[in-house]
């Protein structure tokens, strides 16, 4: 079994799927962009071979050296779990001939309007949307849908450039303010509670599901820096509650002809119980999601998703055990960390349940929230009851304070 893997090393939770592969059996081909003699030796262990690419988001010139590189070499998967190496990866496949997800599928979970249009297709309920490229376009769909609306970029992640717009006025000001965004989706704006859905599925049929709650939603927690925003994997999925999201999100992956591996799909619960679907990627969620899951189950889905891919199956017993959340912080001024008030407390009373502690220490400098949603740390707790969970991730959220300066 020899995989071509691409973007093996960054970011750093690749690592973890390229030991998935060696683990289950498979040759790793790693790509990256990272010298090989920078590369940790533990890590290299896990590699049969290695390219150093320039630019790994240049896809021509990956599809072109990555060609070159694996001529007369036997390879059965080339895979990618980073957003914006998915698309690469099926070309690469296309090219070679070699097994998996094809170009024209992969699209489907990588443009928003497409995706939205293949799975209304299949009468599933999307928000209503239009592709815009110009002030006029997004004018014109402004006046189909109403306000509210959501404008956001058509392959946009981690909530950049995405606004809620409540009028014609809100529209002008965000179509200056995304100037540099060639091609947006302009939405109607569905109010509610927000998912995931998340699946390692073979074959397009999931073999590990998994539902997560965010608290707040995204769109808000990314827009008011003083938010510690919180994700909870949910371990009943049992419940009525879940039901229409869950049957929303299986309907979804054949709408869109998923193949083996991650997904990770968001979908809106409104007030009156309509379930509406949000977007999805062939890919598993970021921000620690697949950790989360992890510690859901007590299970390892870096080396279960690897099986999934190459051998097509998956061994794992995933037992939901527990409700897992994770907060993230962001600290108080601007600057470095200077210190960290109510940790130690909170450490004394509820560490027992305490997965991973990651915040980040006094001296060092604080990340861009805007940037990144792991802002400046992150702790990820459990319990097997979901409001005990919520309520410790609550105490973590409020009671846990960062200053910078
Ligand atoms: N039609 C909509 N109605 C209401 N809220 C929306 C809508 N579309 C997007 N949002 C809000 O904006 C957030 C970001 O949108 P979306 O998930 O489509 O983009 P993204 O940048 O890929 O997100 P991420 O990478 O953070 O998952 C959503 O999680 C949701 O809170
Ligand atoms: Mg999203």
């Amino acid at each position: 079994m020899n995989v071509v893997f691409l973007a093996c090393g960054y970011p750093p939770e690749m690592q973890q799927y390229t030991r998935g592969l060696a683990e289950v059996g498979a040759r790793v081909f790693g790509v990256g962009d990272a010298p090989a003699a920078q590369l940790a030796p533990s890590f290299k262990a896990y590699l049969a071979d290695y390219l150093q690419v320039p630019r790994l988001l240049d896809e021509d010139d990956v599809v072109e050296r990555v060609a070159a590189w694996v001529r007369g070499k036997a390879i059965d998967r080339i895979e990618s779990n980073w957003e914006v190496m998915v698309l690469t990866a099926a070309r690469l496949r296309e090219r070679l001939g070699v097994p998996g997800m094809s170009l024209d599928a992969v699209r489907g979970f990588r443009d928003k309007q497409l995706m939205k249009e293949r799975v209304a297709a299949a009468g599933l309920r999307v928000p209503g949307a239009a592709r815009v490229r110009t002030a006029a376009e997004a004018q014109a769909a402004a006046e189909r849908f109403g306000y509210p609306l959501v404008v956001k970029p058509i392959s946009g992640a981690g909530s950049a450039d995405t606004y809620r717009v409540d009028s014609a006025r809100d529209l002008e000001q965000v179509l200056a303010r995304t100037q540099h965004v060639r091609e947006a989706s302009v939405e109607e704006f569905v109010d509610g509670e927000e998912f995931t859905f998340d699946t390692v599925c073979i074959a397009g049929k999931p073999a590990f599901v998994n539902v997560a709650q965010y608290l707040p939603r995204p769109l808000i927690a990314r827009s008011n820096e003083w938010i510690s925003p919180v994700i909870t994997t949910v371990r009943n999925l049992n419940q009525p509650a879940l039901a229409d999201g869950l049957a929303l999100g299986r309907r979804v992956l054949g709408a869109l002809g998923m193949g083996s591996g991650f997904t990770h799909m968001e979908w809106f619960k409104k007030p009156d119980g309509e379930v509406v679907f949000g977007e999805i990627g062939c890919r598993p969620g970021g921000a620690h999601l697949v950790d989360q899951m992890n510690y859901t189950c007590d299970i390892d889905l870096f080396r279960e998703w690897a099986r999934a891919v190459c051998w097509h199956t998956f061994e794992a017993k995933a037992e939901r055990k527990y409700n897992v959340s994770i907060i993230f912080k962001r600290a108080l001024g601007q600057g470095r960390i200077t210190r960290i008030v109510g940790l130690v407390e909170f450490m004394r009373r509820y560490g027992e349940h305490v997965c991973e502690e990651k915040l980040l220490r006094p001296g060092t400098p604080r990340r861009n929230w805007k940037h990144t949603l792991l802002s400046d740390g992150f702790i990820i707790l459990r319990h097997p009851d979901w409001r005990t969970a919520n309520e410790l991730a609550n105490i973590a959220a409020t009671e846990i304070t960062m200053y910078a300066e």
